[in-house]
Order: C-alpha cells, then sequence, then structure tokens
C-alpha cells in the first residue's frame, strides 16, 4: 500500500517531518535528569495504565543514533523532539545538568550530521517535581523560571537548533491537566485552570523574548486543536460547541495573535483568572515567525445542566482509532484555513502533529499498519486542499517516529511508524514507515 501524494506534488521547501518528546521516549531515568510531575502523577494509583511510567521508555537516550538513522533513512527533513526541563535543570532552577546538556548538544549534532533540520521545543510537560511543589502553572513565577531555563538550554543549542518553540499544546498544559485531571497534576480546579492557563501564555512569551535576546529566528507556538461539532440542531448544542472552540483552540492563538481572550471563555474563568492578567498581552503576544498545528479528531458537543462551561462529550458515529477518536480529515482542513484567515495571517503555518494509534503487532519481522498510511493520505488531502486555497502550508510532520509512552495510556497506544518491543526495546519500521520512505524520495 502506497502515499497518495508524493514530495513533487507539494510545493518547493515544503518540509516533512516527524516529531516525538523527551518523557515520552529517552528514558527520563538516565543521565541525571530530575524528578518530574509526571513520575510523581504516574505513581499515584489510577491515574496511568499500570502505573506505567517514563523512567525507561523507549531508551532513545542510548538509542538515539540508531533513531535517527531511522529518521534520515526515511527521507524525512526535520525531526521535531523537546529538551527536558528536568533533564537540563534537576531542581527546575539552579545548577544545570551538564550531562543533560550534553545530551542534547549531541543531538543537535547528530542530526546536523545526517542532514537532518532540528525543530525544539522547550516543554512537553516534565514539569520538574520542584516546580510543582511550588504551584508549578499556577504560580506566576514559572514564567520568569521557564525563561531561565530557556536561556540555559538555548545557550547551548540555540545557534544550531533550525527552529523552536517553547511550549508544546498550551491546552493539554492548561486545561486538559489542570481542569480535566487527566494529565499531571492530575487537577481538577477551575480557579488552577485559570492560572495555568494564562501563565502557560506568559510563559511562552517569555521564552521567545528571551530567544530572540540570545539572536534566535525561526520561533514559533505548537497548538493543538480539536474540530467541535454540536452533537444535534439544537441552538444549545452550537452554543456548546462554540464555548468548546473558544477554551480549546481560540483562547490560546487570540492570546498570541489578538492580544485578547474570547469573551465567551471569560465568563467561565474570568472570576479565576490572575490579577492584571490583561496587563500580560505583550509578553504573549511577541510576535512570532509561524504557529504550529497539532491535530488529530473532533468531539461532538452536547449542552447539559452542570456547572460552567455546562456540556459533555457525546461518542460520535465516524471510524475511530485505538484512542477512541473518530477520523475527521475535514478538521485539519478548517483549521489551516482558520488559522491563515483569522489569526497568523500569513506566516507560514506547520502541521506539527498528526498521526493514528493502533494495536500493530510484528508479524515475520513486518508491520503491517494500512489504516496509519490512509489515516495520513487522508490529512495529507487536506493540506493539500488547503494548499490550493492559498494558505501557506510549509511542512507535516507525523507524530509519531517510534510508539511510545502515551501519557496517562502507558505504552499500549501505538502511534510511531516505527515498532517499538518495550521488553527488548527492538524497532521495526512499520509498512507506513516504508510508503512514506519511498513517497518522499528526493
Ligand atoms: C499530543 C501530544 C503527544 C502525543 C499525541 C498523541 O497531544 O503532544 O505527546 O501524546 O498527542
Amino acid at each position: 500500500m502506497k502515499m497518495i501524494y508524493t514530495r513533487k506534488d507539494f510545493p518547493d521547501g515544503f518540509q516533512f517531518g516527524c516529531a516525538t518528546s523527551s518523557y515520552q521516549i529517552e528514558g527520563h531515568g538516565f543521565g541525571g535528569a530530575g524528578r518530574t510531575h509526571w513520575d510523581d502523577f504516574a505513581a499515584t494509583p489510577g491515574n496511568v495504565v499500570r502505573a506505567e511510567h517514563g523512567a525507561r521508555a523507549c531508551d532513545h537516550y542510548h538509542r538515539w543514533t540508531e533513531d535517527f538513522d531511522l529518521i534520515a533513512d526515511a527521507n524525512l527533513d526535520v525531526y521535531r523532539f523537546s529538551t527536558s526541563w528536568a533533564r537540563v535543570l534537576p531542581d527546575g532552577r539552579g545548577t544545570p545538568n551538564a550531562e543533560g546538556l550534553d545530551f542534547y548538544d549531541r543531538l543537535v549534532d547528530g542530526l546536523l550530521e545526517r542532514g537532518l533540520k532540528p525543530a525544539a521545543t522547550l516543554y512537553h510537560w516534565e514539569l520538574p517535581s520542584a516546580l510543582a511543589d511550588l504551584g508549578g502553572w499556577r504560580n506566576r513565577d514559572i514564567a520568569g523560571w521557564f525563561g531561565d531555563y530557556t536561556d540555559v538550554i538555548m545557550r547551548r543549542i540555540g545557534d544550531r537548533v533550525w527552529s523552536a518553540a517553547p511550549i508544546n499544546e498550551p491546552w493539554c498544559v492548561g486545561w486538559l491537566s489542570h481542569f480535566l485531571g487527566h494529565h499531571a497534576p492530575g487537577l481538577r480546579d477551575i480557579r488552577a485552570t485559570a492560572r495555568a492557563m494564562h501563565h502557560v501564555l506568559l510563559a511562552h512569551g517569555t521564552a521567545i523574548s528571551t530567544m530572540r535576546g540570545l539572536g534566535m529566528g525561526n520561533l514559533g507556538g505548537v497548538f493543538n486543536m480539536e474540530y467541535a461539532a454540536p452533537a444535534d440542531d439544537s441552538p444549545e448544542a452550537a452554543s456548546a460547541a462554540k464555548l468548546y472552540d473558544g477554551y480549546y483552540n481560540r483562547f490560546f492563538l487570540s492570546g498570541v495573535f489578538h492580544k485578547t481572550y474570547p469573551d465567551e471563555v471569560l465568563e467561565g474563568l474570568g472570576p479565576h483568572m490572575p490579577a492584571r492578567w490583561d496587563e500580560d498581552f505583550d509578553v504573549i503576544g511577541a510576535p512570532i515567525d509561524w504557529c504550529g498545528i497539532n491535530y488529530y479528531t473532533r468531539k461532538l458537543i452536547a449542552p447539559d445542566k452542570g456547572p460552567w462551561p455546562s456540556h459533555h462529550e457525546v461518542p460520535g458515529p465516524l471510524p475511530k482509532t485505538a484512542m477512541e477518536w473518530e477520523i475527521y480529515p475535514e478538521g485539519l482542513e478548517f483549521f489551516l484555513k482558520r488559522t491563515h484567515a483569522e489569526y497568523s495571517k500569513g506566516l507560514p503555518i506547520y502541521v506539527t502533529e498528526n498521526g493514528m494509534a493502533a494495536p500493530d503487532t510484528v508479524i515475520d519481522g513486518a508491520v503491517p499498519d494500512p489504516h496509519r498510511i490512509d489515516y495520513l493520505n487522508a490529512h495529507l488531502a487536506a493540506v493539500q486542499s488547503a494548499l490550493a486555497d492559498g494558505v501557506p502550508v510549509e511542512g507535516y510532520f507525523i507524530w509519531s517516529l517510534l510508539d511510545n509512552y502515551e501519557w496517562a495510556l502507558g505504552y499500549e497506544k501505538r502511534f510511531g511508524v516505527v515498532h517499538v518491543d518495550f521488553d527488548s526495546l527492538q524497532r521495526t519500521p512499520k509498512a507506513s514507515y516504508h510508503a512514506l520512505k519511498a513517497a518522499l524520495t528526493r
């Protein structure tokens, strides 16, 4: 089975990449990394499937050369990875871990040696526990702590990375982790949510300014988006979906690109926001050079009589991935167009994550994953439609290179184009990997 589109179907210079994150692949038990709130969350019964954690993960810490060879052999152009705050600064502040800095230095050089562009993300969720003790994202001081961490790591690798983004998926850091409690620190608290959602943007803007100060360019933001569809034709369902779209998708884009938050979101969060939040937009709205969109699925939203936001998700009818996420490529096309028209207005847009989980297994040394090839084809078709409409999409990154630690779902949701056996740690490229490699020949 083949990819429908090949490299030649995309504009010159269009970048194809794959994405990973530190805690999900490196093995946080190695190399002097500090404890993170994910270690604490996973050690608390009921939070993570089988209480799995990232102490070993894919052991990328020791196997990165093999992993980078796989990326280069697939004819990909860019590797989007993250640096772990707790690996660089085990206590979140203070003395850096020399081994950690050396590790990221080696990674960047290893990518460049293979002709791959390093795309760095500074935070993909592994907050040092020492900072969680101080309130983590609820504490306004996190913006300064994050700026200092940005300075430490980027003084070391900032001269060689191709692009950098401060924070992966502000919605997950804010809402998913402080309102729904599904991710570390596992809070379900509206006041904590309002603060985290604002401070995550304050930290984003602070890191952008820090990196500008170091003379870095090609800086962006990575926003996750979920298409919100009303569960029925009623006006109540329409406004429920609009509110979901507001706090999920528009809140963060509005903050960064419009220096304001959507009214309907402030109706609920306003009373819980930190003092003088509306004076922070010059930091938050520091100009960026590109906008990243992580896209996976849509949700059907139905109104209810509970407290704000007074709605809930209902299962949809479309085919689903192993995450129970509906496959809805139209949503990607919608977000590419809307982000360009209403927020980023001409800046390059990258699909910084897209992909699917499936229970892939090795059969006679091969891993047939036609479902993933279908998924990628359908979403690349959405990118093509946006391009045809004049949206400046400049790249597409698959989540993920490797099967890895899928957070609260542990190791059982396999998103990789390369299969990982979590006992032997053996890597086996899946059929989708081979299909991509063929499609991306230069
Ligand atoms: C995104 C995360 C990534 C991975 C995928 C499936 O929200 O950025 O770490 O978990 O979802």
